[in-house]
């Protein structure tokens, strides 16, 4: 059985590069999540997932580690790390950490001995081939790099510089599962898991992923630590899915997948028509259908591999009205929240002209390659829409300078909306969707909207209407899409507990992208 506290986690990402600075050097660091820590408290999180805060040379932004067992001095040191656990925990707030296991940088010690020609102990860490198998790697171009030291080619699913660890080699296996025990022990509380469905490949079938061992090597990793995880996965097959997460096999407390994504573009860098219906009928497939007693979802709508869904899916003539009915549409559905930095307070894609603008080596890859086919205007427009930079931008405090993140030269462009979108700003206003968000969080401490059950009552593709229900607490949340609707059904006997437009009593029409939400009192 699955472990039905996870389902009382809200768990908010930072980006620590772009979190908060403390000294001033224009990088976020880890003093300055602790700053922060009481304002995350007030919102009503009560778990942090940090992105890779490593030893890195960032040529992924630390998604290319060089040593799984130091913090990059950028972030701070191993002693502010161990500050930031006390003080987490003594806000009853726990701490997951960004676990990558398929690849490390070219420049850690393990590739570093594995190139060399003389047999060692890591020789077969890494997948070492005489010639390079068709495969293309995910941020384009081949996914193998010939090495002039060894004379043979290695595998990168991602960049140059990250080459995929061979899980297939015990030694391997064993190596990672220290580095779990080690950070374990300095009382992190869980792992995000990276691209978890690569470690194992199945390269004869020219494979990067979802190999036949891929259960086994999970389970030994978690499977002697008590710790939440949850696992990157980009598979669409449900099935596969779930017996990757069931707990009886001690794999993964939970998974995020992607088809809410894919509805939302036409692809990651082009723009659609997506449809609110579309969205809804995704997140309620999921939550109904293969949520169980085996399967616990995560809700998410951002993170920092996409740009802003509000940039996608929302309106700008109702920024507000759409924010808080995205918002309330994915967070008070069954499952654990994840809430990205920014998107508490409304926080939208950026506008460059020109590529030096941007920094995501996924965006300047794809931007040479299509630079060969359409015009720069129109690649640089592309890169507005899909750039992975979008949401990595520093974090809006306020409207000051480097919109109050840091005193120095911030390492990635302050957003280009900073002067009006921004916390502070959104605090001023009585449509503030920080509190609306405050909001949120707060009915999640509810029973009916953790562990209760989650049933879908829309009628057409017009509305979402949805019950959340535990012993006798029943709730309706009624979310009307783009245009007006009426309000046909009676609903007598509820009263409102939140509105997006103030309402005090029951409209006969809903507004665009109204939200109510409605308890049973009766
Ligand atoms: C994951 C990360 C992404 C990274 C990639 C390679 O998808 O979320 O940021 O670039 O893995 O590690
Ligand atoms: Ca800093």
């Amino acid at each position: 059985m699955i472990n039905f506290d996870y389902l009382k986690l809200n768990i908010y990402q930072i980006y620590p590069k772009s979190f908060y600075d403390s000294n001033g050097d224009g990088i976020g660091d880890i003093k300055g999540i602790i700053d922060k820590l009481d304002y995350l408290k007030d919102l009503g999180i009560n778990a942090i997932w940090i992105c890779p805060i490593y030893k890195s040379p960032q040529d992924d932004n630390g998604y290319d580690i060089e040593d799984y067992y130091d913090i990059d001095p950028m972030y701070g040191t191993l002693d502010d790390f161990k500050s930031l656990v006390s003080e987490l925990h003594r806000r009853e707030m726990y701490l997951i950490m960004d676990f990558v296991g398929n690849h490390t940088s070219t420049k850690s010690k393990w590739f570093i001995e594995s190139r060399k020609k003389e047999e060692n102990k890591y020789s077969n860490f890494y997948y070492w081939f005489d010639s390079p198998l068709p495969i293309n790697s995910i941020f384009g171009g081949s996914a193998f790099e010939y090495d002039t030291e060894k004379e043979k080619y290695y595998l990168h699913s991602f960049a140059i510089t990250q080459a995929d660890l061979n899980w297939d080699n015990e030694d391997v296996r064993s190596e990672m599962k220290k580095v779990i025990a080690y950070w374990v022990n300095l009382g992190v509380d869980g792992f995000r898991c990276d691209v978890i469905d690569l470690i194992s490949k199945d390269l004869k079938e020219n494979r990067i992923g979802n190999g036949p061992n891929l259960h086994k090597y999970i389970r030994e990793l978690f499977s002697s630590f008590n710790v939440f995880t949850v696992g990157e996965c980009g598979s669409r097959d449900i099935e596969e899915i779930k017996a990757k997460i069931a707990k009886e096999r001690c794999e993964l407390s939970t998974l995020f997948q992607f088809d809410h994504f894919d509805v939302t573009r036409i692809t990651k860098f082009k723009r659609g028509n997506p449809k609110l219906y579309e969205y809804r009928n995704v997140l309620s497939k999921w939550c109904s259908t293969f949520q169980d007693n085996d399967l616990i979802y995560t809700l998410f709508t951002d993170n920092h591999d996409q740009s802003f869904m509000i940039s996608r899916l929302g309106s700008s003539d109702y920024y507000f009205e759409s924010a808080t009915c995205i918002a309330s549409m994915t967070y008070l559905l069954r499952g654990i929240p994840f809430i990205y930095q920014g998107i508490e307070y409304g926080a939208v894609n950026s506008k460059f002209n020109e590529l030096s603008d941007f920094n995501d080596i996924e965006s300047i890859n794809y931007y040479n390659e299509r630079i060969k086919k359409v015009s720069k205007e129109e690649a640089i427009e592309e890169l507005n829409f899909g750039s992975r930079d979008n949401p990595r931008h520093p974090f809006s405090w306020d409207d000051s300078f480097n919109s109050g993140f840091s005193k120095g030269d911030p390492w990635l462009k302050i957003s280009t909306s900073y002067k009006e979108i921004n916390l502070k700003n959104d605090l001023s206003k009585d449509k503030s969707i920080y509190r609306f968000y405050q909001k949120i969080l707060n009915l999640r401490r509810l029973d009916a909207f953790t562990i209760g059950e989650f049933k879908d009552l829309s009628v057409d593709d017009t509305i979402f209407i949805f019950e959340r229900f535990y012993d006798n607490d029943k709730y309706l949340v009624i979310c009307n899409f783009e245009d007006i609707s009426a309000l046909e059904i009676n609903y007598d006997n509820y009263e409102i507990v939140l509105s997006n437009y103030n309402r005090d009593e029951l409209p006969k029409k809903l507004s665009p992208y109204e939200v109510l939400v409605l308890k049973k009192v009766k």
